[in-house]
């Protein structure tokens, strides 16, 4: 009687486990793909080709989305950054052999963030659409992006089809998932060994 209470704990938590980590990564890919489907839609407008999807970008725009999170939005970051003022990580070279990238690969790619609270979709596509951004996002150049959000930011990196700019060595191994998400689903399945 014990044992068969104890499996169906087990069993109940693991399917908890699964709702969760589900419902993670249907959230964390929500308003990154929105936001690649609106800037499709609009290069679309200008006769201009879709961008593909860049795994090593994508892990690069995670990485940087990490950094800025911490950061609060104002007016004079994200989209509306000064041009030569762009916050420089001093960890740069860190997060691009994280995504097994370097500056040679990655030189002629565009990383352009931006703070909107709440991320709301239609106020994140015109700070990129409407901003200083948009010269980069309506050139024929880039043809791949990748996209990374935490908190207010989101981060968008435009990779070109030339070797100096196609992000291309290895596909990456970064999680998809976002930190938050993975955390507490280690802790979700502590806990199913703890039960079991
Ligand atoms: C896009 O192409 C269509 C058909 O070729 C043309 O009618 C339209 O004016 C073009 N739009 C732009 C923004 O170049
Ligand atoms: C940014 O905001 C500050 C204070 O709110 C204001 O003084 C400044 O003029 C603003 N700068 C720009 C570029 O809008
Ligand atoms: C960057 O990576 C490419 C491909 O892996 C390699 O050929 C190149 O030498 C590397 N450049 C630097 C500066 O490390
Ligand atoms: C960008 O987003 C900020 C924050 O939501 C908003 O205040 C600003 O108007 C937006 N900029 C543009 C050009 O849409
Ligand atoms: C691209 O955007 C820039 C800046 O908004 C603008 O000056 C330029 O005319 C645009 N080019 C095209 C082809 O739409």
């Amino acid at each position: 009687m014990a044992l068969l209470r104890r499996f169906d704990l087990s069993l109940f938590v693991l399917f908890l486990l699964a709702m969760f980590l589900l419902s993670c990564q249907i959230r964390a890919d929500d308003e990154k793909e929105q936001l690649l489907q609106d800037l499709n839609k609009y290069r679309a407008s200008l006769n201009l080709s879709a961008l593909k999807e860049n795994d090593n970008a994508d892990c690069l725009a995670d990485q940087l989305a990490q950094q800025y999170k911490s950061q609060p939005c104002s007016n004079t970051t994200g989209a509306d950054t000064v041009p030569g003022t762009e916050t420089q990580f001093s960890n740069y070279p860190d997060l691009l052999a994280h995504c097994k990238l370097n500056t040679t690969d990655t030189r002629d790619g565009q990383i352009m963030p931006a703070c909107v609270p709440g991320l709301v979709p239609s106020q994140v596509l015109s700070n990129y659409t409407k901003t200083q951004y948009n010269s980069y996002l309506n050139d024929s150049q880039y043809t791949g992006s990748g996209i990374g959000s935490e908190g207010n930011w989101i981060v968008v990196v435009l990779t070109t089809d030339t070797s100096s700019g196609n992000f291309a060595p290895a596909t990456s191994l970064a999680p998809k998932i976002d930190v938050t998400c993975s955390l507490l689903t280690l802790l979700l399945g502590f806990c199913l060994l703890l039960v079991s």
